[in-house]
């Protein structure tokens, strides 16, 4: 199973039509895969409170708070590759997966003589790739901003070692705000990656 992740808080915007296209790909080529929107799901800050991260071992902590989080992390950890599509905001990628990571202290151990949370070893191997759209060129997300740190820090716990970058740039002005012929060029070659991949694990 593929999970797109489209972290764009914008309906119609640049990041639903490159999260389309991955669909359209994938249905065509029949790879099993999902597509979730995070601005559809309710995901509440975490409060600090550490309880998740008190149990020790490798299965994942339980949070007090009741939301979407829990399903979102169950249907991740069913995934065999996982796309983060992004717009970059303020630098770095959107505060909605900064809510996120803090969520995701229960995949983290946290004793009261512990100076420090350790991740807890998950079974898993799961490839990463991140798409993002921004103002600034492409070139400069990764000497600037924050975006690839920030998904290195999800991809972490989730055990994703392999991660491929796809920066598309140059999307500031609104006559911009269109997938160029290169984008979908480049939206192709990963569909028809991954359909390799996931025929070859078949
Ligand atoms: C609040 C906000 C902050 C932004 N910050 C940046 C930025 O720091 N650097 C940049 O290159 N583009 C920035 N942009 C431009 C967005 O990256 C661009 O609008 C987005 O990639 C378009 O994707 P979308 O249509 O899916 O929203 C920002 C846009 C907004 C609305």
């Amino acid at each position: 199973m593929i999970t797109i992740l489209n972290f764009s808080p914008r309906i119609k915007g640049l990041n639903d039509k490159i999260c389309d296209m991955l669909c359209e790909g994938f249905t065509e080529l029949k790879v099993d895969y999902q597509c979730i929107k995070l601005r559809e799901l309710t995901i509440y800050e975490c409060s600090n409170c550490r309880s998740c991260m008190k149990s020790p071992g490798d299965d994942l902590g339980t949070c007090h708070l009741t939301d979407d989080m829990s399903q979102f992390i169950k249907s991740i950890l069913q995934s065999k590759c996982i796309i983060l599509s992004s717009p970059i905001n303020c630098y770095d990628l959107p505060s909605k997966l900064q809510v996120i990571l803090e969520r995701m202290s229960i995949f983290c151990h946290w004793s009261d003589d512990m100076y420090a949370p350790k991740v807890r070893l998950m079974p898993h191997d799961i490839n990463g790739i991140l798409i993002t759209t921004s103002a600034m060129p492409g070139v400069m997300v990764p000497l600037v901003t924050k975006a690839r740190k920030t998904f290195r820090l999800f991809a972490k716990p989730l055990r994703i070692k392999r991660i491929t970058y796809y920066h598309l740039g140059f999307k500031g002005r609104a006559t911009d705000m269109a997938v160029t012929e290169k984008d979908k060029k480049t939206v192709r070659c990963i569909v028809a990656k991954l359909a390799l991949d996931a025929a070859a694990t078949a």
